[in-house]
């Protein structure tokens, strides 16, 4: 078995992601704007907070499952959307994609992924949830979301926190861009890790898969990688994406939303749901932790829309605390990357099976036995 399948943590994982990976492609995952303050502040108002069990509960048979849009999954967690996470090593988006559902969980796949659309539809007949960047170039974003439609997509996540790259200076030093540049100082850092440069060396370096039919023709990976740059949309309003029902059937969910306002705002135009997210810290430097920001949110929302959560979760503990304040879902990114670029499809699993080992723990010890029985009472903000 490897070290990965082994991992008793999510920490441990990102150690071993980290030793597997060239410093461009670890730090591409682990980074985050400017100082990192919200990087850091999602992971520690999570840890800031306290629990407060209930004792003298039967708690000996657990039900960890959670519904969502007429759905029930086997826990109220999902995989947050990752854009480039081949970069972790060919095949990362399937590993995850397909750990994700054979652990019951949802999976929601990035406009900017490295595996397209059709082909994930294919490797997860269960389905999948698709999140949208609507590019500049409107027809593409909504020529994306009919391929989403066709393939079968259960829901649809349109992110708002990106009307600008965020100053990631870890990617800026390392001069990370796709296609890799190699400048001398590239060269030797991916020359230190041989294994991931070999497998890039074989399958060539991982592109934006669902975008390359929109690319000019005769497009290179160089040419690819300019039109995507291009493509940053800093004009997406509330109402824009209010008329997207028009073109998608299923649920509509607003990613990368923080003000209660906003909340409010995406209830009164009859969106399904917001997902509560900074970007896992890696756009506005100085962002407000998701958790800090949910019992506002979830007063906001007065039950009109599902208020989810994404940034910092490293924990089944953390889980546990979102949904006893009131998210009805809770999401990463990070840790099933560090999982597959730590051990592929067994390091994905194992991140999947930490979290949910851990969530189940957590509820047996706050004395819980279902999600239902999670409350704000149990935490202590
Ligand atoms: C490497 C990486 C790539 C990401 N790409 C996207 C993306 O393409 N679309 C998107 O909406 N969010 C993207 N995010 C943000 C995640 O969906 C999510 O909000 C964030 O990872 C949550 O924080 P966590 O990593 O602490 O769990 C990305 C995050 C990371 C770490």
């Amino acid at each position: 078995m490897s070290r990965a399948a082994r991992a008793v943590s999510i920490d441990e994982l990102r150690i071993l992601a980290r030793r597997r990976l060239p410093r461009l492609a670890f730090d591409y995952i682990d980074g985050g704007a400017e100082d990192e303050v919200a990087l850091a502040g999602n992971r520690a108002a999570f840890d800031s907070l306290r629990l407060v069990p209930r004792a003298g509960v039967d708690v000996s048979r657990r039900d960890l499952s959670a519904e969502i849009f007429g759905r029930r999954w086997a826990m109220p967690f999902g995989i947050a959307p990752t854009g480039l996470s081949d970069v972790a090593g060919h095949g990362t988006d399937l590993a995850i994609a397909r750990a994700a559902a054979a652990a019951g969980i949802p999976y929601i796949l990035s406009t900017v992924a490295t595996t397209d659309i059709e082909t994930i539809a294919r490797a997860i007949p269960g389905g999948f949830w698709f999140q949208l960047y609507m590019p500049a170039k409107r027809e593409v974003g909504h020529d994306l979301v009919r391929r989403a439609k066709d393939a079968g997509a259960g829901a649809l996540f349109v992110t708002l926190d990106v009307p600008a790259p965020g100053k990631r200076e870890r990617d800026i030093r390392n001069a990370f861009a796709l296609p890799f540049r190699l400048t001398p100082r590239v060269l030797l850092d991916i020359a230190s890790r041989p294994a991931w440069a070999l497998g890039m060396a074989r399958r060539g370096a991982p592109r934006f898969a669902s975008l390359a039919p929109y690319a000019p023709p005769g497009s290179t990976a160089h040419t690819l990688a300019a039109f995507m740059a291009s493509q940053i949309t800093a004009d997406l309003v509330w109402e824009e994406i209010a008329r997207l029902r028009d073109l998608f059937p299923g649920p509509i969910l607003a990613k990368g939303v923080s003000a209660p306002e906003d909340v409010d705002r995406a209830a009164r135009l009859g969106l399904d749901g917001v997902v509560l997210s900074n970007h896992g810290g890696r756009q506005l430097g100085l962002a407000a932790a998701p958790i800090a920001l949910l019992p506002e949110a979830v007063q906001a929302a007065a039950g009109r829309l599902a208020v989810t959560l994404d940034g910092g979760v490293r924990r089944g503990a953390h889980i546990a605390a979102a949904v006893a304040l009131g998210a009805r879902f809770v999401f990463a990114g990070r840790p099933t990357l560090y999982g597959a670029a730590a051990g592929g499809a067994a390091g994905a699993e194992r991140a999947i099976a930490i979290l949910r080992d851990e969530f189940d723990r957590t509820l047996a010890l706050l004395g819980a036995p279902s999600v239902a029985d999670l409350s704000p009472a149990m935490v202590r903000t």
